[in-house]
């Protein structure tokens, strides 16, 4: 069974060092913010090449924690893009801010400089979350630039491009704040919840720090309203074990889309674009096609299973939903968009047999 994502067997390929390291939890006598969060923190800020990281429960809150830190409070609006996971827009809900639904570039399937430029002459925002989906980053130069003249903060969602980079620069290292996600099935999974925020600024993330933790400073002493979302130590442990494998996994994913592009090439269908200056990390290989459904439905009685990330967007479900907002290249790519399996447990072998699956299928 082919799945687009794998995490158990990800868990078995590092299964020795998991289970020493978990060991090495359990008798170390420190379960909660202890010397393996601290080494995860510094490790991870060194790997992404700047600022602090902060470990965190999950990347929703992750995102939220950035929020606050940037002083984003009710009623303030944060501009976001409409096709990606709820949870981007739950983190901007919980503090009862506003989400500004921002077009997304049709090639790429960010959010695209143009649209975010219009809003920014149109409305006030706050703060700006471009989301970094699939492992492709969006224009961070260009975002920043607007983003620096309107004196709007950025707060890059980094929950599916761990390791990915924009002009040579990490991902996460080019806003004010950047939030991770160690969800299982990331490019840098956790085996439980996890997250992390980096603050490009040392006030940031001491006002991160603070928040994590009951607003404590000092033990007890609470210096400013704060909550619990911490990053536990069994999963530290666990991250700092895969963390030094990131680079070869996502060598590993960007093989596996190129023998993709090379196989389906000639149908039709819409395979992954990649800007000018992007590294991607293919946290999803995404194809686009207006049989999705029926393609879906046709592969999965062969073992091969997709995923569709995501099949509404936010802005058309209805928790949220916007009758008099139209965002036709975000509805269009909710309604074509295909994941197909690529992540490092899959090899070259499994890409031809869902390729030529796909061939078939196109074939009758
Ligand atoms: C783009 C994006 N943002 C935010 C999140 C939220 O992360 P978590 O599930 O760790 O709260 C996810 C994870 O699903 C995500 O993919």
């Amino acid at each position: 069974m082919l799945l687009p994502a794998d995490p158990k067997a990800e868990f078995l390929s590092f299964a020795p060092q998991i289970r020493a390291a978990i060991e090495r939890v359990l008798t170390s006598g420190h379960y909660i913010l202890g010397p393996e969060v601290e080494a995860f923190e510094s490790e991870f800020s060194r790997y992404l090449g700047g600022g602090q990281v902060i470990g965190v429960a999950n990347g929703t809150e992750a995102i939220e924690l950035a929020l606050r830190a940037a002083g984003v409070g009710p009623g303030d609006r944060v501009a976001t893009v409409a096709n990606t996971v709820t949870a981007t827009v739950s983190a901007i809900e919980q503090i009862g801010a506003r989400p500004v639904f921002v077009e997304i570039d049709p090639a790429t399937l960010v959010m695209s400089l143009p649209a975010l430029q219009a809003i920014l002459a149109g409305t006030v925002v706050k703060a700006v979350i471009p989301v970094h989906l699939y492992g492709h980053p969006a224009d961070m130069p260009g975002i920043m630039a607007l983003c620096r003249a309107a004196g709007v903060v950025v707060i890059e969602d980094c929950a599916q491009s761990h390791g990915a980079r924009v002009g040579g620069r990490h991902a996460g290292t080019w806003g004010d704040y950047a939030a991770f996600s160690f969800y299982p099935t990331k490019n840098l999974g956790a085996l439980g919840d996890g997250g992390a925020v980096l603050a490009s600024q040392p006030e940031g993330a001491d006002r991160v720090r603070r928040l994590r933790q009951y607003g404590w400073r000092q033990r007890y002493i609470a210096e400013s309203p704060g909550r619990n979302s911490r990053l536990d130590e069994l999963q530290a442990a666990i991250l700092r074990v895969k963390l030094p494998f990131l680079d070869a996994l996502n060598a590993r994913r960007r093989l596996l889309a190129a023998a993709y592009e090379e196989q389906l090439a000639s149908l039709p269908l819409r395979l992954p674009a990649t800007a000018a200056g992007v590294e991607p990390v293919y946290h999803q290989y995404v194809i686009r096609t207006d049989r999705r459904d029926a393609l879906r439905e046709a592969l999965l009685p062969q073992g091969i299973t997709c995923g569709v990330l995501y099949p509404v967007p936010i802005h058309r479900q209805p928790a949220y939903a916007d009758p008099d907002l139209s965002l036709p290249e975000s509805e269009r790519a909710c309604a074509e968009v295909l994941c197909l399996p690529c992540h490092p447990g899959i090899t070259e072998a499994d890409v031809e047999t869902v390729a030529r699956a796909i061939r078939t299928f196109f074939a009758r």
